[in-house]
């Protein structure tokens, strides 16, 4: 997938395509625009900048073993939402997502962890969350095939489910 438009239940336009390492000032200026709520659920801590080394990590990825999709306005190109995975291990990736106020609730979440799992290529997800943030929560566990684990310590849900997506085949080459 390189480039994916959808139109939301609100009537707006929805281009999501993978992050580039240009789109840190996008970054920046979404980050502004999430209410300090929804920025302290997505990153755990309150949270108003990224530093370079942030924005860097966030948008410098390979696609590979860490992917990260942009969801853009797709008349006004601004941030609407971001959803990643992390490699964490051989067969387990980390998954971290956040759609702006005004375009949540509307299914938005749900599609870009879909596309995100479609090219992860492992066959568990973990997710961590606020263990009150009930959106996150039933993203989560309403998302793999099967939830493998679910636990609440200090404030905070991990949660670890498995891909309804099957694992490819590695590609022999010589
Ligand atoms: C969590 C979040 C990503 C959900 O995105 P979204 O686009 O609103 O989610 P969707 O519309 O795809 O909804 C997915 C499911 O969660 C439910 N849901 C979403 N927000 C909810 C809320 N606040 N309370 C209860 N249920 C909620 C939806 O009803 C839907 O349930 P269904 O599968 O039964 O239909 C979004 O609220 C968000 O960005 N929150 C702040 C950042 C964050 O919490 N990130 C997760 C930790 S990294």
């Amino acid at each position: 997938m390189q480039l994916m438009l959808l139109t939301l239940p609100d009537a707006t336009t929805v281009l999501i395509r993978p992050i580039a390492p240009e789109d840190k000032p996008l970054l920046s200026a979404g980050l502004r625009s999430l209410s300090p709520e929804t920025a302290f659920r997505r990153f755990l801590s309150p949270k108003v900048s990224f530093s370079p080394a942030e924005l860097r990590y966030l948008t410098e990825v390979d696609q590979i073993d860490h992917i990260a999709l942009a969801a853009v306005d797709a008349t006004y190109g601004f941030l609407i939402a971001v959803a990643r995975s992390v490699r964490t291990g051989p067969d387990v990736a980390e998954l971290a997502i956040v759609v702006g106020d005004p375009w949540q609730r509307q299914g938005l979440g749900r599609r870009m962890l879909d596309l995100v799992a479609e090219r992860a290529n492992v066959s568990r997800f973990s997710g961590t969350m606020l263990a009150t943030n009930r959106g996150a929560v039933k993203l989560m566990r309403g998302f793999g095939s099967h939830v493998d684990s679910d636990v609440i310590e200090g404030g905070v849900r991990e949660i670890v489910v498995r891909s309804s997506v099957p694992m490819r085949e590695p590609i022999l080459t010589g």
